[in-house]
């Protein structure tokens, strides 16, 4: 009997899935004879059951499809939404695991579903996880497959928002996606020639960043974007954040309440953080500013070239483990090739810019006011 593989996709979707579900499934059946079936809306199709079966026929033409034919939820496996209770659902997971007869089960996600393919390495399930994210943001891997695509469209955006800009003598802020990481905005800054790149990174100082833009009008350029990462913060939100963060983890009786009050009064300030960052702009450099927030067009459409090819290689490498019985781990990018990492080094770890990177350093190179003194502190 042929060895039946499952395969899911978990957390926001991401360009690339369908080629990383093609590359799985084409080397799995055509080399190794196995067979796949596919799990639909994540973790919550798994302990509902919901297949569908992909054979070669259902694996042509998904290539250049955007987002994933399995569809995808945000659903934990130890903390599903049951009516309106959350419920541990690994047991049923196990049960469908078991059912089916499983060899190995392929999770494709990112940092979230890494933590939540481990919980299933625990109880005993073969499982087997590719790296994706538009976030570039998963530890233990050189990038993420979803990342380039996100990159050329914020990168396309920023180009197209210069000559609106230029022409209207504006301040244009462009908030990119990226989570807690700054790789989006940075990297499409960069690429894009954004005078401001703001990432979590390094907490921004908003009377420096006027000072860059004054300059900069002052020189003839009276026009400025600015690239923020949807997840940086001046250095007086990141510094309050802080501090309610560990008030709040050393409050006792009554004074917890008033601590998590007072952090989500800072979580409320930081929702609308980008269109306060563009007014106290339009306030400080008497320009005027306008938002761009990019959302989930970042995630929409056809992966890139580079996107399918690191999604076919990480796919059918994943192939070639589960017939040598490799679980347990993540296939992680390694320049041009794949190698499996235990997951236990990849969970609960997030892999965020870090402040000696050449992009860093590239961008001071050319100029672009980072928030900081340009030394890493704001
Ligand atoms: O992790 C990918 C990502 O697009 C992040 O950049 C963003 O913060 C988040 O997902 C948005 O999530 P959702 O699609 O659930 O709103």
């Amino acid at each position: 009997m042929a060895k039946l593989v499952g395969i899911l996709t978990a957390g926001g979707d991401s360009p690339g899935l369908n080629a990383a579900i093609r590359g799985v499934g084409k080397a799995a059946i055509g080399i190794y004879g196995m067979e796949l079936i596919g799990f639909r809306d994540g973790f919550r199709g798994l302990v509902q059951d919901r297949t569908v079966r992909l054979s070669l026929p259902q694996l042509s033409g998904i290539l250049t499809v955007g987002g994933t034919i399995l569809g995808t939820s945000r659903d934990k496996p130890h903390k599903m939404l049951v009516g309106n209770k959350r419920v541990d659902m690994t047991s049923a997971i196990v049960e469908t695991y078991q059912r089916h007869q499983l060899t190995a089960l392929v999770c494709l996600g990112g940092g979230g579903t890494q933590k939540n393919a481990f919980r299933l390495v625990e109880q005993g399930l073969n499982i087997i996880t590719l790296p994706k994210t538009i976030d570039n943001d998963v530890a233990m891997t050189d990038i993420t497959f979803g990342f380039d695509t996100a990159l050329g469209i914020a990168t396309e955006a920023i180009d197209r928002l210069h000559s609106t800009a230029h022409s209207h003598h504006r301040i244009i802020v462009v908030e990119v996606m990226g989570h807690n990481a700054g790789w989006l905005a940075l990297g499409a800054g960069l690429a894009g020639g954004a005078d401001v790149i703001l990432i979590p990174e390094i907490p921004y100082d908003v009377e420096g960043i006027a000072a860059a833009i004054r300059t900069r009008s002052r020189a003839g350029s009276r026009f400025s974007i600015v690239a923020v990462s949807e997840g940086a913060m001046s250095k007086e939100l990141a510094a309050e954040r802080e501090q309610a963060e560990t008030s709040l983890a050393k409050a006792k009786g009554k004074e917890k309440r008033e601590a998590r009050q007072k952090l989500t009064a800072i979580e409320q300030k930081l929702r609308t953080r980008t269109m306060d960052l563009s007014r106290e702009l339009e306030t400080l450099t008497e320009l005027e500013s306008r938002v761009t927030i990019l959302g989930h067009l970042q995630r929409g459409g056809t992966p890139s070239a580079g996107d399918r090819i690191l999604a076919t290689r990480l796919g059918t490498a994943c192939a070639g483990l589960i017939d040598r019985g490799v679980f347990g781990v993540m296939v992680a990018a390694r320049g041009n090739g794949a190698e499996p990492i235990p997951l236990e080094d990849v969970v609960g770890k997030r892999k965020t810019v870090p402040l000696n990177h050449p992009w860093i350093t590239t961008a001071r190179q050319v100029g672009v006011c980072l928030g900081d003194d340009g030394e890493g502190s704001p």
